[in-house]
This record gives C-alpha cells, structure tokens and sequence, in this order.
C-alpha cells in the first residue's frame, strides 16, 4: 500500500555563528562566548576553523582549543543544543580546499582529522563554509570534488557513528545565494542528499562593491531589477535551490544581523542612487560600510525608517549616508515566507552584530535573535503534505502482480522512479518524497546519484567492417576490449568500444575526455599568480590603484579579462584565471566564456 507522506512535526532550527574574531573588538563591541545564551538558537556554529598544509582540520588559533571548550560547554545549560564547527569562511584560502578535495587520499586525511577533532571536543558536526567551489582560484574540477567530499563525510561519519554507538556526526554547508555561482559550483540535488542542512546565504546581493545603492539581503525583487539582477533575493534564490533539487526541509534561510551603508553621490536616495564607495564605517566594527545592528540602532536615533515596498526590506537615509539592513517587521516577513515555503529554518550571521547588551537599540537583549527565537518557537512546523509524489497507477505485470509502487518493499534510502529517469524517491518506512535532479541528468541505481545520461548526449555510430564470420576488422574499436577511449581527433568526443563496434560519444562543449579517469571532465591547469601592492601605504591608508575606495572583495580588471582584482583593505592583488578561463562580474568567479 502507498502511504503519502506526512512530514514530522518538528521545530525550525534557528542556526546562529559565533565569530570568533568578534572577541578581539573594543569596548561593548567585545563579544565572547560568555555572551551566548544557549537556550536561543538550536544550533550554534563556531567560526572558523583552519586547514593545514597536509589537509588537515586545525584550530586557527593555539587559544582556540580552550574556545571550543567553553563553546561546547555551553551545552550544560541546554542538553538539546547542537554544536558545529566551520572550516572556510570569506577570508579563507579556497587553494587550501581545493588542495584537500583534489584526491581520495587528501580528502581522507582531512575527514579522519575531522571526526577526532570534533570528537575529541564535543562538538556534534561540521559546517563547510567554503565560498565557493570554482569561484576565483579554486579548480576547475572542484565543483564535483565538492560533491564528493560532502558524500564522503557523511559515508564516514555514518560508519563512525555505526562503530561507536554514539550519534552520528552532522555534516552541513554554507552556499551562496547567487544564481551564477550556484550554476558554476554545486551540484545541488547530490550534495542535499549528503548534507544535512544547507545554509542558503541570501545576504550580500548588494553593496559597496556596486555604484548605485541597493539592499543586500532583499525578500523579493525589485520592480527596477533588469537582466542578471532578477537573481538577487531572496525569494529567487530559495526557490533556485528547491527547483535544482535540494528539499526545502533542508534549506536554512540566511539572515543577516547587520546592514550594508553606501555613501551617496547625489541628491538621489533611493534604491538605485548614485554613490560614491561605501558607507562611514560602524564604530565597533570597523569596517568602511558594514554596520552591525547595534551600530545601524545608533545611526537611526531620529531617523524615519522607509521600506523598499517591492522588497519587502527596510532602508534609512540622512544627510550622505544610505542604510539598507532588517528590522522587526522585515524578519516577520522573511519568517513567514519560511513559514509557507515548508523551508527547514534560519541561519544568522552572526551572533556578536546583534544588539547583545540591549544598551544600543533600547529593544532588550539580543533582540533580534529573541524576536527570530519566539517566531520560530511559537508555530511546530506545519504538518504539511507533499503531493508531489504521484506514483503513477499502479501497473498490473504480466503474472497479474502489481508493481511501480515507489517505495512498496524497498529499503529506506534512495531509489530510481521507475516512470521517470529525471527523479528519484527517497523512501522511509515505506513513504516515498520525490526529488529531482537537474535538468539534463538521470538518476542511477548504480552509485544512487545523479549523472550524465551515460549513452551520451548524442551519439553516432561509425559503421566497422566486418570479416566474414561477422567479427570486425577495422575501425577504431577493432581489436579493443570493451570500454570507453579517447578519440584521438577530437578531444570532446570518444569512442564507445561494445564487442569491436564503436560508439562515438559526445559530451558537454566545454569538457575533454581524460584518458586518466577515462571520463569527460574540465580541462585543469596549474594556476599563477602574481602580486601588485599598490602604492606606499605610509599612513595605513594605501593611496592609489584600482582598490583604493573599494570594499574587500574580486572585481573585474578592465584592461584583462583572464585576471581580476583582489582587494583587502585598499591593497590590490592581481590574480590570474586558469587558461581559457575569464572572470566574470555575473559570480565575480572565472568562468568557461
Ligand atoms: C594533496 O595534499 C598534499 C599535501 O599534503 C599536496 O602536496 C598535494 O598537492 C595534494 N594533491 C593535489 C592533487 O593537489
Ligand atoms: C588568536 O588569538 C589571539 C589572542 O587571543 C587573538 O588576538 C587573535 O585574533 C586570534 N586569531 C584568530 C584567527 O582567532
Ligand atoms: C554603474 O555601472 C554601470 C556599469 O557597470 C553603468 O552602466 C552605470 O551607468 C553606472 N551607474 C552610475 C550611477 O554610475
Ligand atoms: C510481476 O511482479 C512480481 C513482483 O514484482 C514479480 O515477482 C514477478 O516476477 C513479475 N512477473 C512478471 C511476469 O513480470
Ligand atoms: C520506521 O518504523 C519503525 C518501526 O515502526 C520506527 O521505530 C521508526 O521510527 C520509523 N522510522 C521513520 C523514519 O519513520
Ligand atoms: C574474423 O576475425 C577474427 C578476429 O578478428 C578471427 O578470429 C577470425 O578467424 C576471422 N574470420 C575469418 C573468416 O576471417
Ligand atoms: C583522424 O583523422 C584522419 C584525417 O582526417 C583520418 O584519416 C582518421 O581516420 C581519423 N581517425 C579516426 C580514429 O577517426
Ligand atoms: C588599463 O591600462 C591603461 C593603459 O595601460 C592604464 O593607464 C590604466 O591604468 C589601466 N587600468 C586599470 C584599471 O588597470
């Protein structure tokens, strides 16, 4: 019999980072784990750990093992709290990860050195912050190596679990919210099969990077949107990662606890008004355009509070500076969304930007996190059905046997949907949910995975000569075993080798068969690099070259299109694509063009 799912009745998580680099600020701005309440979020995420150079989990600091202590002691005052620890992080080094997905062996090393470390400290999960797999100088190959380690972890997690009798380990990741990075760097429906949940950073659409004022974590689009900028919300991003194939029970909505400021250039105030670089900086934070939501409580006194209508996301504006951050009622919105979207929970970034101490805002303590806690809290998750499921009519088979029941007698865990090679069922106790894969991919039994049609995409088959009794005798596959070769006059073509006869095969434009794997995969080179400072940076300002007013982060160099601007505090670095590779302002990544 075919039960119709029903989802279990659960509280939303509320997942909230805890920074560590906020214990070093001035003042009232200090935030340390003392700081924590730990009856608010049900999962706090310490930010961040390192990676050493043989692949390893590592603190970034010797004072951080007593951190992680404290951290998870935390648990004492709440035995339902979950810990995780984050690796990667804005600043981080995407070669390290790189590096460490690019073998079996390398990603071994670092899950082994995970699981002791997250043992050995209590802490009940990882959270892979990578930002992001094929952005800037990570491989080309990384998107699938992602993949992999995503499967890997939680394979080993499972069995580590099994082993000890303990419960198992969580793996989880932090992804961008942005359509051109998420095409380029995930492949979506198989990692949601591995994570547990997946923190959609819908945060950090706009700003200061932009010459025109907009705000960074809007819930729909804007009625003046145009083009790739459709993209950017938060509304689109969450679907994006449903409709791709990640179920929305896994999703964590991303919030920010902070609000993007620009300096406008203009009378204009609106969204979209001319600006000249970023906002003042906040006075704790320090950082040119970033301000906490204590510091943006500072700012307001006075101030009338506008709202983007088509938003749905609040914006303030004196004198040259323009705000754009969230509010009560903007959270009320964002949490009713999650509400009718079935959407798993929230994720805030970060614990020490909210009002802490309540002296800031006049609001209490940690208001936003309060506000986020009792709106969560207060409604259990609907029990909603999923429709989607639609076993076909059962069929009938010849001995007059009923089949094509997704998930009648199977195993829990995954299975191919018989009537549709696009979906697959994940079956628990006999109830099915349906997921998709990406367009253009099928489900295989094989390795329980979404993949390329292995017949390829088109195929031909080049007629062989044949000997007398019918065996070939010419031809590319002749005298060939079974199995696939390159092609030796097309690099994006190969030869399918079935008892002599030859199969020619084509892949994705872009790809390249590789002997090595004899799979079509990206072509890889080595990567270079090369630094420019810029200028003397006598009295800590630097003084010139293309970052100089900009905020940190890649932007587009105008005379190169196979390089790009890294900027970090006004220094410019010049770094260069892969061959072939262009960067692209779309992702600020390199990209096939
Ligand atoms: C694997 O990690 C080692 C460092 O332990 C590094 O030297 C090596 O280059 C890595 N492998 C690849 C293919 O990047
Ligand atoms: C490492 O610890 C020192 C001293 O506590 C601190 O100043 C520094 O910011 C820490 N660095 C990181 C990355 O946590
Ligand atoms: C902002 O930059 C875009 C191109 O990147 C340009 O088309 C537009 O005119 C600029 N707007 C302002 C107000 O400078
Ligand atoms: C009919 O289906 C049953 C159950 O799946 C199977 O055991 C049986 O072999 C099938 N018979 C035919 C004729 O396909
Ligand atoms: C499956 O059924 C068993 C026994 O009825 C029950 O203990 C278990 O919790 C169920 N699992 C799920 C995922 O519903
Ligand atoms: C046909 O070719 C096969 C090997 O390719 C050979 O064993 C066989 O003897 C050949 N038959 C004739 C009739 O030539
Ligand atoms: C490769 O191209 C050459 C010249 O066009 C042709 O003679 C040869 O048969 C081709 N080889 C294969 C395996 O298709
Ligand atoms: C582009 O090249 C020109 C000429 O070499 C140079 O003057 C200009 O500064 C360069 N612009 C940037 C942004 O690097």
């Amino acid at each position: 019999m075919v039960k119709l799912l029903l989802t279990i009745a659960s509280s939303f998580r509320l997942v909230c980072y805890y920074n560590s680099l906020a214990e070093n600020r001035k003042g009232d701005g200090k935030f340390t784990i003392s700081d924590v309440d730990p009856n608010q979020c049900t999962h706090l995420i310490y930010a961040f750990a390192d990676i050493n150079d043989v692949n390893e989990l590592v603190p970034s600091n010797a004072t951080d093992l007593q951190h992680y202590q404290s951290f998870n002691g935390l648990k004492t005052r709440n035995p339902q709290l979950k810990t995780l620890l984050a690796v990667g992080g804005l600043t981080f080094k995407t070669e390290k990860f790189s590096m460490m997905v690019s073998t079996q062996r390398n990603r071994t090393t670092f899950i082994q050195s995970v699981i002791t470390l997250l043992r050995n400290y209590g802490f009940d999960g990882l959270n892979l912050d990578w930002r992001y797999p094929r952005r800037a100088r990570s491989r080309p190959e990384d998107k699938q190596k992602f993949t992999l380690l995503c499967k890997e972890l939680k394979d080993a997690f499972v069995a580590e679990g099994t082993k000890t009798h303990r419960d198992r380990l969580m793996v989880t990741a932090s992804v961008s919210a942005e359509k051109a990075v998420i095409d380029a760097s995930y492949e979506v429906a198989q990692i949601a099969m591995n994570l547990d949940f997946i923190n959609v950073l819908t945060f950090d659409f706009h700003g200061c990077w932009e010459n025109v004022t907009g705000h960074h974590s809007p819930l729909y689009q804007g009625s003046k949107d145009k083009g790739d900028k459709i993209y950017s919300n938060t509304d689109y991003a969450m679907r994006y990662w449903r409709d791709q194939g990640a179920p929305t029970q896994k999703l964590n909505l991303g919030l920010a606890a902070y609000g993007r400021a620009f300096t406008l250039s203009s009378a204009s105030t609106d969204v979209g008004a001319p600006v000249s670089g970023p906002g003042e900086d906040g006075c704790y934070t320090e950082k040119d355009g970033f301000w906490a939501y204590y510091e943006t409580c500072l700012y307001l006194e006075g101030v009338t509070v506008q709202l983007i209508t088509d938003q749905s996301v609040p914006y303030a504006t004196t004198e040259n500076q323009w705000v754009g951050f969230d509010d009560k009622d903007s959270l009320d919105r964002k949490v009713s969304y999650l509400k009718k979207n079935n959407i798993g929970g929230i994720t805030v970034w970060s614990l020490d930007l909210d009002d802490f101490t309540g002296q800031f805002c006049k609001q209490g303590k940690t208001p936003i996190i309060n506000h986020l806690h009792s709106l969560l809290d207060s409604g259990k998750q609907n029990v909603k059905r999923i429709t989607p499921i639609p076993p076909k009519t059962s069929k009938i088979n010849k001995s007059g046997e009923t089949i094509g029941e997704p998930c009648n007698g199977k195993s829990n865990g995954i299975h191919a949907n018989p009537d549709d090679s696009n979906s697959f069922y994940q079956c628990a106790n006999e109830t099915a949910t349906i997921q998709y894969c990406p367009e253009g991919l099928i489900f295989k039994e094989s390795c329980k995975c979404c993949d390329w049609p292995t017949t390829a995409i088109s195929t031909t088959t080049t007629t062989t000569t044949t000997n007398t009794s019918g065996r070939p005798i010419r031809g590319p596959c002749s005298g060939k075993t079974n199995g696939v070769y390159p092609h030796p006059n097309d690099s994006n073509s190969f030869y399918n080798c079935a008892n002599g006869v030859a199969f020619i095969q084509y892949y994705q434009p872009g790809l390249i068969f590789k002997e090595s794997c004899k799979c079509c995969d990206w072509p890889t080179t080595a990567i270079s690099t090369t630094t420019t400072t810029t200028t003397t940076p006598k009295h800590n300002k630097p003084t010139g070259g293309p970052c100089i007013g900009k905020c940190d982060g890649v932007y587009l160099n105008p005379n190169d299109s196979n390089s790009f601007y890294n900027c970090a505090n006004g220094v410019t670095f010049i770094q260069f694509c892969h061959p072939g590779l262009i960067f692209k302002e779309s992702c600020r990544c390199c990209d096939w063009p």
